[in-house]
C-alpha cells in the first residue's frame, strides 16, 4: 500500500511525502532498512519514509512531534477496534482540513491468522466505525470489496 501511494503521488506529480509505519509483526521482512530501500527502489516509488515501529511507539517519538499535517491517513494494522480507535484518534491533530482516513478490512468479523494460528483473532474494526457513524460527526462511505474498505472524513472540516 505504502507503494501504491507514493507511485500516485509521483505520477500526479505531487510534491507529497509518504510515511509508513509498520514494525513488522508479521515477519521480518520490514526490519532491515537497507533492504526496505531496495525493495522500493524497484517500485520506482520515490522517497517513502519507513518506521519500524506501532503506532504507540511512533505518536510518542520525535518523529510524530516534527509531523507536518496529513491529507490521507491509510490505517491497515492490527484489526481490532481498539487498535484502530488508537491508530485514528493519534492521528486526528495532525488531519488536515481536506483529510480523508481509509480504514481497511472495515466491514468484516473475518477470522485472522496473519500472526499466527496461536494468535487469531477476529477482525472488529467495523465496531469502530459503527461508532463513527453513530456520532454523527463523520462521512463514511463503505466500499464493499473484499473485508471492506471505510472513508471517512469529520464534518466539523467542512
Ligand atoms: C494487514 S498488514 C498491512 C501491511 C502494510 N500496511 C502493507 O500494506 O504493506 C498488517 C500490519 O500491521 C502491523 N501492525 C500490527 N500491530 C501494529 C501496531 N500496533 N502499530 C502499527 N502497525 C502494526 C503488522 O506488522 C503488519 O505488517
Amino acid at each position: 500500500m505504502p507503494i501504491l501511494f507514493a507511485r500516485a503521488l509521483k505520477d500526479n506529480s505531487d510534491d507529497g511525502h509518504v510515511l509508513f509505519i509498520d514494525p513488522s509483526f508479521v515477519d521480518d521482512f520490514w526490519k532491515d532498512q537497507a533492504e526496505v530501500w531496495s525493495h522500493f527502489d524497484k517500485f520506482d516509488a520515490g522517497e517513502i519514509e519507513h518506521h519500524c515501529l506501532t503506532t504507540q511507539k511512533f505518536v510518542a517519538s520525535q518523529h510524530f512531534a516534527n509531523l507536518g499535517s496529513i491529507d490521507f491517513l491509510f490505517i491497515d494494522g492490527f484489526h481490532s477496534a481498539e487498535q484502530v480507535r488508537f491508530d485514528h484518534e493519534a492521528f486526528i491533530p495532525k488531519l488536515s482540513p481536506r483529510h480523508l482516513v481509509f480504514f481497511h478490512d472495515s466491514l468484516s468479523n473475518n477470522l485472522s491468522t496473519l500472526y499466527g494460528e496461536d494468535k487469531q483473532y477476529n477482525f472488529s474494526v467495523f465496531e469502530y466505525v459503527d461508532e463513527l457513524k453513530a456520532s454523527g460527526r463523520y462521512q463514511v462511505l463503505d466500499v464493499n470489496v473484499e473485508h471492506g474498505l471505510s472513508i471517512v472524513r469529520s464534518v466539523d472540516d467542512t
